[in-house]
């Protein structure tokens, strides 16, 4: 594991895309792994900014929400195309349908899809339980795609997001463990105190399904960028 100890959100975002960039130019990218939630917004920002060539790169993300349409807009469909999709051309993107009608055959098409587009580089924040993606702490690791109910403490920190808490929903689709894990390179972003525990776990503590985020010790190619709260207990 690799850690990158940056000042703020930005420095760190900066170091992600010079990362990025970089494995782009070599053309070693044809599929990129990308992530919800606020810790990404600021390197897709910087991102649609740079002069990085998207237009030949499929893009697969982590994971939806269950009953959220593309359109609903606490969907990541809808984060992804306001934040990125509609500002930055991509030749492809995928991600879970929040509405399928059957959840196994979803998930086996999600595989599907990931298998016909190995990942180059995931993109991964952190829940301030350890999760990745939507895996809960006891998620095994060698999951696949699967649907996830979703603990009180993500359904709590995701809350902020939505009008009324009975709002947020009670399942996700996500990529599994072992889904990331086949990923070539991850980078995973960490900002702000409140992940400063899941990341001393995750890079200090015992790889144990409590921590889902602590198999990425055993992965050949990860880089953890920190800010100065995130990284404060390590
Ligand atoms: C959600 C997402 C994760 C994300 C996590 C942290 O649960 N499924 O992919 O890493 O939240 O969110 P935030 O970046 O908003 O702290």
């Amino acid at each position: 594991m690799q850690l990158i100890k940056t000042k703020d959100k930005l420095e760190g975002s900066l170091k992600g895309l010079e990362i990025i960039k970089e494995d782009i130019q070599a053309g070693k990218v044809n599929t990129l792994g990308l992530a919800t939630g606020s810790t990404p917004e600021t390197f897709y920002a910087e991102l649609i900014k740079s002069d990085v060539d998207t237009s030949k790169i499929t893009t697969v993300n982590l994971d939806e929400y269950v009953g959220l349409a593309a359109d609903d807009l606490n969907s990541y469909h809808y984060y992804m195309n306001e934040l990125l999709f509609s500002k930055k051309t991509f030749k492809e993107s995928f991600l879970p349908n929040g509405m399928a009608e059957d959840a196994d055959t979803e998930c086996a098409h999600y595989e599907t899809i990931l298998s016909k587009h190995p990942v180059d580089i995931q993109i991964l924040g952190i829940g301030t339980n350890g999760h990745i993606g939507f895996n809960e702490p006891g998620t095994a690791f060698d999951s696949l795609t699967h649907k996830v109910l979703l603990t009180e403490s993500t359904r709590e920190a995701n809350k902020r997001y939505f009008e009324r808490e009975e709002d947020v929903p009670t399942h996700a689709y996500s990529m599994g463990i072992k889904s990331i894990m086949n990923a070539k390179k991850i980078i995973l972003f960490a900002f702000g105190k409140s992940k400063a525990e899941a990341i001393k776990e995750t890079i200090n503590g015992t790889i144990d399904v409590n921590c889902p985020a602590s198999i990425l010790q055993n992965h050949p190619d990860v880089t953890i960028i920190v800010d100065e709260e995130a990284g404060s207990l390590l």
